[in-house]
C-alpha cells in the first residue's frame, strides 16, 4: 500500500520514516505541492498526504479517483485546502491530524507577542554589533494588559492559560462558550466588544466563508489605536492590504504573523537568492514594527512525532474500516 507525500521536507522524511516502522506502507515523497502540475506524478498511491498549501480542489480530487485514490491525510490541523463536498461525492475519504500540539502553537504566538513588545529581535542584532545603547527598545508591561483571544478552541484555551499566568486580562469570542476557561477568568464578549477593549488581538479561528478577512478596514478601525495583531492561524482571516494601511496610520501599533494570505508562493522554501515579486509581503516586511515567521508556530518535536503517529495511525484505522470513531475523520 503506497503513500504518496507532497510538500515534503527533509524533516516530514524523517519523522515519517520513523513512526513507519510500526506501520511498514510503502512511502513516496515528492518536494514539489500537489496542483494542477504535479498531480499527474501520482501513480498507484492509494493514499496522498498534503500539508497546508497543498490544493486539493474538486478537479484535483477528480483526478486522485480516477488514479485510484481513496484516502487523502493532511498531515496538519486546518483543511481550508480541500474540497470536502468534492471527495463526499468522489467517495475519497478525509483525515486530518486535529490536534497535535496545540500548545506549540500558542507558545509560538505567545513568543511573537514577547519579540514584538521587547524587541527582542532588534536587541538581538544591535548587542552583536556592540551597540549597547537601549534607544527605541522599550516596551510595556504585559501584566494588566487586556488580550483578545478570538476561536478559543484547542490553540485559543491553551493561550488563554498562558495569558492568565502572565497577568493579563483575557477576552474569549467563539461561537461556543468554554465554561472552564470562563471559571478560570476569560471574559467573552461580543466581537466588536472585544475588538474595542483588547490592546493585543490574537486569532485562532479556522478560515472559512465566516472568517475569511475578519480583520478588514472596517474592524481595523473599531481597534484601540496601536493595537497588536498576532495571527498563527490562517492568512487569509486578515485582508492584509487593509492591515498596511492601518500600519501606516499607526493605527495598528504591531503586527505578527506565522501565516500569510499567498503564502504558498514563498513559505517552506530558501528564496534568500530570488527576487520576490510579491510586493505586499515586501510592504509588510519594510515596517520596523511587524513580525514575519514562515508558518513554523507548529514545528515542535513533540508535534511532529505526533503528525507522523497519527497521520499514519488514521490511514490505518480507515482501511482497516475503523474510522467511525476516528477524532480526525472528515469525510
Ligand atoms: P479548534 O477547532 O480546536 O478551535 C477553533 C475554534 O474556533 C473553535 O472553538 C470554533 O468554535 C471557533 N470558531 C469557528 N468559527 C468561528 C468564528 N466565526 N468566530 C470565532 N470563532 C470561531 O482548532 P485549533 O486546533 O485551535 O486550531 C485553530 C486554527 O489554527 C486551525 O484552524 C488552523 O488554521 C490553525 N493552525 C495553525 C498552525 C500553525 O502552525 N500556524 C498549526 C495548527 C493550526
Amino acid at each position: 500500500m503506497k503513500i504518496t507525500f507532497f510538500s515534503t521536507q527533509p524533516y516530514d522524511k524523517q519523522f515519517f520514516i520513523e513512526h513507519n516502522k510500526h506501520f511498514h506502507y510503502e512511502l513516496e515523497f515528492f518536494e514539489m505541492p500537489l496542483n494542477a502540475q504535479t498531480v499527474s506524478l501520482v501513480q498507484d498511491a492509494t493514499v496522498i498526504c498534503v500539508f497546508v498549501n497543498d490544493k486539493v480542489d474538486a478537479a484535483i480530487l477528480a483526478q486522485l479517483k480516477e488514479k485510484g485514490v481513496e484516502i487523502i491525510a493532511l498531515r496538519c490541523a486546518g483543511f481550508n485546502n480541500v474540497d470536502l463536498q468534492a471527495a463526499d461525492s468522489l467517495a475519497i475519504q478525509v483525515c486530518r491530524v486535529p490536534a497535535y500540539s496545540p500548545e506549540a502553537v500558542a507558545e509560538h504566538a505567545m513568543a511573537m507577542i514577547l519579540t514584538l513588545n521587547r524587541k527582542v529581535h532588534k536587541a538581538y542584532n544591535r548587542v552583536r554589533e556592540q551597540n549597547f545603547s537601549l534607544q527605541g527598545l522599550m516596551g510595556f508591561d504585559l501584566y494588566g494588559k487586556t488580550v483578545g483571544v478570538i476561536g478559543t478552541g484547542k490553540i485559543g484555551k491553551a493561550l488563554c492559560r498562558i495569558l492568565l499566568g502572565f497577568g493579563c486580562n483575557v477576552l474569549g469570542f467563539d461561537l461556543f462558550v468554554d465554561r472552564e476557561l470562563e471559571a478560570a477568568g476569560v471574559q467573552y464578549l461580543p466581537l466588536i466588544e472585544l475588538l474595542q477593549q483588547a490592546d493585543i488581538i490574537s486569532l485562532h479561528s479556522p478560515l472559512n466563508d465566516q472568517t475569511r478577512h475578519m480583520i478588514n478596514s472596517q474592524t481595523l478601525k473599531l481597534m484601540k489605536k496601536g493595537v497588536m495583531i498576532i495571527n498563527t492561524s490562517r492568512g487569509a482571516l486578515i485582508d492584509t492590504r487593509a492591515v498596511i494601511e492601518a500600519l501606516k496610520t499607526c493605527q495598528v501599533g504591531y503586527l505578527g504573523i506565522d501565516v500569510y494570505e499567498q503564502e504558498e508562493k514563498l513559505f517552506f522554501h530558501d528564496h534568500s537568492e530570488d527576487i520576490i515579486e510579491d510586493d505586499i509581503i515586501q510592504r509588510l516586511m519594510g515596517f520596523p514594527n511587524v513580525l514575519v515567521t514562515a508558518h513554523q508556530a507548529f514545528f515542535t518535536r513533540e508535534a511532529m512525532d505526533e503528525i507522523a503517529e497519527t497521520t499514519l495511525h488514521n490511514i490505518h484505522a480507515i482501511l482497516a474500516g475503523e474510522a467511525a470513531e476516528l477524532p480526525g475523520k472528515l469525510v
